[in-house]
């Protein structure tokens, strides 16, 4: 199979490739190092089956310029659509962010896919999209879909646009709508945060928020391992929506985790917290993921929220300090 992979370059997208090129498929990397680097794939720059392109996705004729040839030489059977914003505050501060990098590279590749005739999408949405259901159970149906933050917003309206193309021209249409996703090579997210900080400075960890935020985290490996499952059942069928996430999990709060970054440590370092339990504008500070239609098809993960975490935070200390 010949896939290409937008915003690969990142935090999940490293993830990907590999399992991609342990299946001895051919990849192609998109991206334009805005917050991925290549630091991040560079392992893979040895392997004759990935190639690099170093492409805006929301420049139309810089993505033609880059893709036609490929396509003419190779032909690109599936796209995993990974290119976004994934700063969601500066998302809320500038709103030109998520339009071009969330939104525009979604439509960039959708029709750049229906010039070309590739007819499989898979994209990675988020929980952004369901906005505040406060202790709900939210399942892939439940509405209304208010989002908080831009970056919620051009997420949906991705999903939107995937739905109506699959529609006319797309055999495959899965989104996955992901939540806190946490491992390695992080390039954002609290832990990764947290680290920074304390590079900086080791002995105050100021913390955005009450640290009562309480979220459900979901390691990388797990996500590819639940995304591969779903491409193999459901590959060629059309548009489906599935939540990803731990199980019957309440999630783990801000102030756990700034807790244990902190013991992860030899730091004698003091935990300062904010006022408000969002960290953000846009923010949602607490969310309940139904996983039930996922887990009807056979895939559950391994671990919780906070075996997660912990897991993250051995990894990403090794990333960082
Ligand atoms: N990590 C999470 O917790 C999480 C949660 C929900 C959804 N997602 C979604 O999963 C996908 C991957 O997330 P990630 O954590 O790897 O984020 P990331 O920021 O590490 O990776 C995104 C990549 O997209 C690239 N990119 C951004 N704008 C681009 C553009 N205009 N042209 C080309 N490349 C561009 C960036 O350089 C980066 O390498 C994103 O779509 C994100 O919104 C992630």
């Amino acid at each position: 199979m010949k896939i290409l992979i937008t915003g690969g370059a990142g935090f999940v997208g490293p993830n990907l490739i590999k399992k991609f090129l342990n299946k001895r498929h051919t990849v192609f990397c998109i991206d334009n190092y805005s917050r991925g680097s290549e630091a991040n794939i560079k392992s893979f720059f040895n392997n004759n089956n990935f190639k690099f392109l170093k492409c805006d996705v929301s420049d139309y004729d810089n993505l033609e310029k880059v893709l036609n040839p490929i396509q003419k030489s190779h032909g690109i059977d599936e796209v995993w659509h990974l290119a976004a914003n994934s700063d969601i505050p500066s998302g809320v501060k500038y709103m030109r962010v998520d339009y071009k990098d969330t939104f525009m590279t979604t439509y960039n590749i959708m029709k750049w896919m229906k010039h070309n005739n590739v007819e499989n999408i898979y994209f990675s949405s988020s929980s952004a999209i369901y906005g505040d259901h406060g202790d709900k159970s939210i399942r892939e149906e439940t509405g209304p879909l208010l989002p908080h933050s831009n970056y919620g917003a051009m997420k949906l309206a991705s999903e939107a646009l995937i739905s109506s193309s699959s529609q006319s021209f797309l055999k495959t249409a899965i989104i996955f709508r992901f939540p806190n996703v946490v491992g390695i090579p992080a390039t954002h997210g609290v832990i990764f945060d947290f680290f920074n900080k304390l590079k900086i400075d080791s002995e105050n960890l100021n913390v955005l928020g009450n640290g009562t935020q309480k979220k459900s985290y979901l390691h990388v490996e797990e996500l590819i391992d639940a995304m591969l499952f779903v491409r193999e059942i459901l590959g060629n069928k059309g548009l489906n929506v599935f939540n990803i996430g731990p199980d019957m999990d309440d999630g783990v709060e801000v102030k756990t985790i700034a807790e244990e970054v902190v013991k992860s440590t030899s730091y004698n370092c003091k935990i300062i917290y904010g006022k408000g339990n969002k960290g953000w504008v846009g923010d949602i500070p607490k969310f309940n993921y139904s996983i039930e239609k996922i887990k009807n098809l056979g895939w559950k993960p391994k671990l919780n929220s906070h075996q997660t975490i912990l897991k993250a935070i051995k990894q990403i200390k090794d990333q960082i300090l």
